[in-house]
């Protein structure tokens, strides 16, 4: 097996995690003061969050130059101490590779948007406005507005999925394709343990640029419809798998919003061209539309549970590899999505986190999850910071919601509330920072923090940190396979994980209610953990998670 299949990922939301030199934003060294925490938790790669030079227009999703440090974050020798000092302790560092768009600020962008006749013309995609003077398509940016931006100097609109200070690149351009190569080639060098990459799925457009249906008052499209996973992506994606990866021992892990399970074949596995992709299917069982979150839907656990067996059967048979997650920093905390509502905390917590670290593949722990952090619920949409957040709200304002309805759902999904500082001790902010924290602490933090869940031995935290440990002794729930166990039943998640390593069985009640099961799945098994210490076989109370294993 490869070192990452058998690891643990953790994103550090790094403006967050910890900051080192007291201006209120989390910074690399500060990651380096708290590797012990990781290794505690047995992580053995560390997705990061963009920390390139940018102006933080989408908090470093916005590149200026992707082979600077930002100034807030740090230097390059702090970057180059962080991959020593983590590697040290058997982590590797993961890059986020943000390769569909640059900052606007970016000199590739200035040099394209300085006239039609310079070498970097081509690097954008450019258009001539339509008839009337206006953008050229009716595509909706994922984040809201029209997704073309007028430039005076060229008389052009140039393509943002996103905000209009993130620049589609074009990567039909082969010197686009081969600069963003050496980027990566560059971060290789330096030794980090693989890429995650960045909204990969919308870096290939269709050939011709028309009007789409559209899907709400404003007469738009989202672009999601027009270009997510467009055909003949996979070329580009074969080029940089053989110009990157090849020969190297990294792994790499694509955002694959727009792929299902049905075509993850293509993507991860033996001819894929990642080696594991994050797909969305299960994190949008509660919502209709996500470009408008007042579009909710209700779901049931058997419906959830199939979206995970659909991905872990496609992976098992292509041979590929899944990376498990019920969180990150785009979505809301796991604790308000999948369980009900009135849900304990802490029981809660511990049943999330037997899903998560027991699926088949490498789970990713999004940082706070580890101490069942859970959303935050302002009262105006000014207390937000995310500016995603704030257009879904106006949007919905626009669709004719009202102003309680939008902020129901700014409460239900902004992506602020996994971007709270981490919340370390209790000390005055969180001991997050000396100075004024850029995004406010979770009001929790006195009883919620890291330090107060080492000490409780019962903790959420501690419970994490029995669950790698046991990965690492039983190594079926690395090596093995998945089958799950009563599909249909509207309360327990169940699954056996098998391989000549050994056998186990997973139970998890994700109810309030007391359920019960038919013991013959754990016949000649003994309870290796369970969250209540003491267990009658055929019962789980509320929220109850037990492993069962062979003897
Ligand atoms: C991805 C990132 C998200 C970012 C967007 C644009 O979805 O995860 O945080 O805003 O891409 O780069």
């Amino acid at each position: 097996m490869k070192w990452w299949q058998e690891t643990i990922a953790y994103e550090i939301y790094i403006r967050s995690f910890k900051d080192s030199d007291g201006d209120g934003v989390g910074d690399i060294n500060g990651i380096t003061s708290e590797l012990d925490h990781l290794e505690d938790l047995g992580v053995g790669a560390i997705w990061l969050t963009p920390c390139y030079d940018s102006p933080h227009a989408d908090n470093g999703y916005d590149v200026a130059d992707y082979y600077k440090i930002d100034p807030t974050y740090g230097t390059m020798e702090d970057m180059d101490n962080l991959i020593k000092e983590a590697d040290k302790r058997n982590i590797r560092i993961v890059m986020d590779l943000v390769f569909n768009h640059t900052s606007d600020q970016n000199e590739w962008f200035q040099e394209s948007k300085s006239g039609k006749d310079n070498e970097k013309s081509d690097w954008y995609i450019w258009r001539d406005p339509a008839g009337d003077g206006g953008p050229p398509t009716n595509w909706r940016s994922i984040f809201g507005g029209s997704a073309w931006e007028y430039d005076e100097t060229r008389g052009q609109y140039y393509l943002h999925t996103f905000l209009k200070e993130q620049p589609d690149l074009n990567w039909e351009n082969p010197e686009v394709r081969k600069a963003l190569i050496d980027v990566a080639n560059f971060w290789v060098d330096k030794g980090v343990g693989g890429f995650r990459l960045d909204a990969i799925t919308y870096i290939k457009k269709p050939e011709e640029f028309q009007d789409g249906e559209p899907d709400a008052g404003d007469g738009m499209v989202g672009i999601h419809t027009v270009t997510a996973n467009t055909d003949g992506i996979l070329d580009f994606l074969h080029e940089f798998k053989s110009e990157v990866q090849e020969g190297t021992d990294i792994f790499t892990v694509g955002e694959a919003n727009g792929v299902s399970a049905a075509n993850l074949s293509e993507w991860v596995g033996q001819d894929g061209v990642f080696d594991m992709v994050f797909e969305f299917n299960h994190v949008y069982i509660d919502i209709a539309d996500d470009s408008n979150w007042c579009k909710t839907r209700e779901w049931t656990l058997p419906q959830l549970k199939a979206l995970f067996s659909a991905s872990q059967e496609i992976t098992l048979e292509t041979e590929g590899w899944y990376p498990m997650f019920l969180e990150n920093h785009d979505q809301p905390r796991s604790i308000n999505r999948f369980l009900p509502e009135g849900a304990d905390r802490q029981d809660g917590a511990k049943a999330l986190a037997t899903l998560l670290l027991t699926m088949r593949g490498t789970p990713f722990i999004m940082q706070g999850e580890e101490i069942g952090y859970v959303n935050v619920e302002w009262d105006s949409i000014d207390d937000y910071d995310d500016i995603s957040t704030k257009n879904h709200y106006e949007f919905a304002i626009k669709e004719g919601y009202s102003e309680e309805e939008a902020m129901e759902g700014v409460h239900r999904f902004a992506r602020d509330s996994s971007r709270t500082p981490v919340q370390w001790d209790a000390s005055e902010n969180a001991g997050f920072t000396t100075g004024t924290p850029w995004l406010p602490i979770y009001d929790d933090y006195k009883d919620v923090n890291v330090a107060v869940e080492r000490e409780d031995e019962d903790s959420i935290l501690n419970w994490y940190i029995k669950l790698t440990e046991i990965r690492s002794e039983h190594h079926e729930f690395i090596d093995g396979d998945y089958k799950e166990l009563f599909p249909d039943d509207e309360q327990i998640f169940a699954y056996t994980r098998e391989s000549d390593s050994g056998k186990s069985v997973v139970l998890i009640n994700l109810s309030t209610e007391q359920a019960e099961y038919d013991t013959s799945c754990i016949t000649g098994k003994e309870l290796l953990i369970g969250t209540n210490g003491t267990t009658e076989e055929g019962k789980l109370e509320p929220l109850e998670a037990v492993i069962f294993s062979e003897k």
